[in-house]
């Protein structure tokens, strides 16, 4: 970077050279004022060649000027090869660590923030930065480099004269700080429609089964048009408001030219310049206008990277979960106990109420309960997807407060399989194995034969690498939940959660699911969450969840006796089940 910036100094010593050696040949030539040529130049040619040989000076400086532009090219070429070199392992860095921290940060930030709006801080934004500093942060060093360069040439070339000039400069700079700051609102305003924008289309592309299968085209691209219309509007906004910018400072400058022009004109005419400064002066004049102008308008787009830097802050500030001070890794094969549970979640009702319940060692404990009664948030707790605050009861595992255990072996202790499982793009294979780095075939092979998809793979004409997710096959809902089933089974976890997650399986499926699983699961602590009684009624306990609180609990048998809610509905479903065998 700093290599970089030394170049790019040198491209404007270079420059500041080229009206010099013309200010030299046109006043030797013209021999107005010899004495006013600096000492460097006469020890390399004398005064008298320099009167008598004006061609040879000529030439001299002539090639003076290639010399200087030669320079200046490669200085220009290594500028900028520099710069990229450093500013791209700078973005890749922020690149880097912004992904990292996104993997750390709670569960609850990511279900609070839309995928979209996150994805565009993470590109869009980053890019923004990455201008900022390839371009903007160079430019600024140059051109700041360039005016204080000039500036004290021209000084030394005619006091008077470069007051003038640089009189007008504040006001330009001023009007550009002044437009900055009215345009940074706009251009956030801007980002977040863009941002908006982007969650329209991904929700629209991940639920584009719903959209078709409702036939909600049409609304859905009312939908985007209205968000696609408020962002180029605002983009038009910005527009008219950059085009007023840039005539004004078309005006000043021209203004501040002209200025400089005239009174050249008349110092020159009074003798108080030579006509050879007089070209260097109004050279250097003009090539500054550009970059001061630039200045304003890099500010502008400062305000940009301003807006974009707050925006990915917004990330990095967020506090990654972490553990408190002393947690532990105890053995997780041991008693699970929810005692007197109390939560909601940050805005809404309270979701468990008093909720208490063991879990023993190596049972089967099953959850029965409405849709929203709360039960994927026992599993979400049990995970530490969320903690509990103090004084809302309390999760131990072994007598071992749950908030006591390193989150991330916890997490590496309990196996889920969620009712709506998420499958990488990628092979069947690849996509049970994920979780370990070197799951070997066989055990991948196993996992899938308990989890009863292994036929079904088979039937694939590319088997176990059959590809899968975003871009594969489709796989039927029951297929998917089969995956996430092997694919935890492969994790050989002490304790296995199943959240609903044998909710779209046929029954017949699901009874030989469960039937392998018993063999396999001899000593592992399951928590079985489902709605169809016969999924459940063979754990050792099942509780009955209603409304966030505990309405039952016991055996199969226990609860058939109470006559209570377990009771009615398998009276329900088991007439619907008789129902529909008779059909
Ligand atoms: N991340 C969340 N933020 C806010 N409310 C939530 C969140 N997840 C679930 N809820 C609410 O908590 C209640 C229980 O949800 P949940 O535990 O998923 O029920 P179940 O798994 O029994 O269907 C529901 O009313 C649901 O709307
Ligand atoms: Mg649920």
């Amino acid at each position: 970077m700093l290599t970089g910036l030394f170049f790019s100094a040198m491209i404007t010593v270079c420059q500041a050279f080229i009206p010099q050696v013309i200010r030299i040949s046109v006043d030797g030539v013209l021999g107005s004022d010899l004495s006013k040529i600096p000492e460097w130049v006469k020890a390399f040619l004398s005064e008298e060649t320099i009167r008598e040989n004006p061609g040879k000076m000529l030439t001299i400086a002539a090639f003076a000027v290639i010399l200087l532009a030669a320079i200046n090219i490669a200085a220009n070429y290594y500028s900028k090869v520099f710069a990229a070199k450093g500013s791209e392992s700078f973005v890749k860095g922020m690149r880097d660590q912004l992904y990292d921290h996104i993997q750390k940060l709670p569960y609850s930030w990511h279900v609070k923030n839309q995928t979209g709006d996150i994805i565009q801080r993470c590109t869009s934004d980053v890019d923004v930065v990455r201008n900022f500093v390839t371009n903007q942060l160079m430019e600024v060093f140059r051109i700041i480099f360039l005016i204080v360069f000039y500036m004290v040439i021209m000084f030394s070339m005619n006091v008077k004269i470069s007051l003038i000039a640089v009189s007008f400069f504040p006001i330009v700079i001023l009007y550009s700080g002044y437009f900055f700051s009215k345009i940074a609102q706009h251009f956030q305003e801007a980002d977040e429609a863009e941002g908006i924008l982007s969650s329209v289309v991904q929700e629209n592309l991940t639920g584009v089964r719903v959209v078709r299968a409702f036939g909600r085209e049409s609304f859905e691209r009312k939908r985007f048009d209205e968000k696609n219309e408020r962002f180029a509007g605002l983009w038009i906004y910005l527009g008219k408001f950059l085009s007023l910018y840039w005539s004004i400072g078309d005006l000043i400058t021209g203004i501040q030219i002209l200025t400089v022009i005239c009174m050249g004109v008349l110092f020159t005419v009074d003798g108080n310049l030579t006509v050879g400064e007089f070209i260097a002066f109004v050279s250097y004049n003009s090539s500054m206008a550009w970059p001061v102008r630039s200045l304003g308008r890099i500010i502008s787009e400062m305000s940009k990277a301003g807006v974009s830097i707050d925006r990915i802050a917004y990330i990095l500030d967020e506090k990654e979960e972490d553990d408190r001070p002393g947690v532990t890794k105890p053995a997780i094969n041991k008693d699970i106990v929810f005692d007197n549970v109390n939560f909601k979640y940050e805005e809404g009702a309270a979701v468990l109420k008093n909720v208490s319940f063991t879990v023993p060692a190596g049972k089967t404990f099953a959850i029965l309960g409405n849709t929203g009664s709360g039960k994927s948030t026992l599993v979400h707790l049990l995970n530490r997807l969320y903690d509990l605050p103090d004084g809302c009861g309390k999760i131990t595992i072994g007598g071992v407060d749950i908030r006591d255990i390193d989150r991330q072996y916890l997490r590496s202790q309990i196996g889920m399989v969620l009712q709506e499982p998420f499958l990488y793009s990628g092979s069947i294979k690849e996509n049970v194995g994920i979780t370990r780095e070197s799951s070997a075939f066989d055990d991948i092979r196993e996992a899938c034969e308990i989890a009863c998809v292994d036929s079904a793979i088979d039937s694939f004409t590319d088997g176990y690498e059959t590809i899968v997710g975003e871009r594969g096959v489709t796989l039927s809902g029951g297929q998917k939940q089969r995956v996430a089933i092997a694919r935890m089974l492969v994790e050989h976890t002490p304790v296995m959660i199943f959240d609903d997650s044998l909710s779209a399986v046929d029954a017949q499926t699901d009874a030989m699911i469960r039937e392998a699983l018993k063999k396999r699961m001899a000593g592992t602590t399951v928590i079985l969450i489902a709605h169809r009684i016969t999924t459940l009624m063979q754990a050792d306990c099942i509780m009955v969840l209603e409304d966030g609180a505990v309405a039952e609990m016991g055996s199969h048998e226990q609860l058939m006796e109470h006559h209570g809610i377990y009771r009615r509905i398998y009276d329900i479903q088991m007439n619907t089940q008789l129902d529909a065998d008779s059909v």
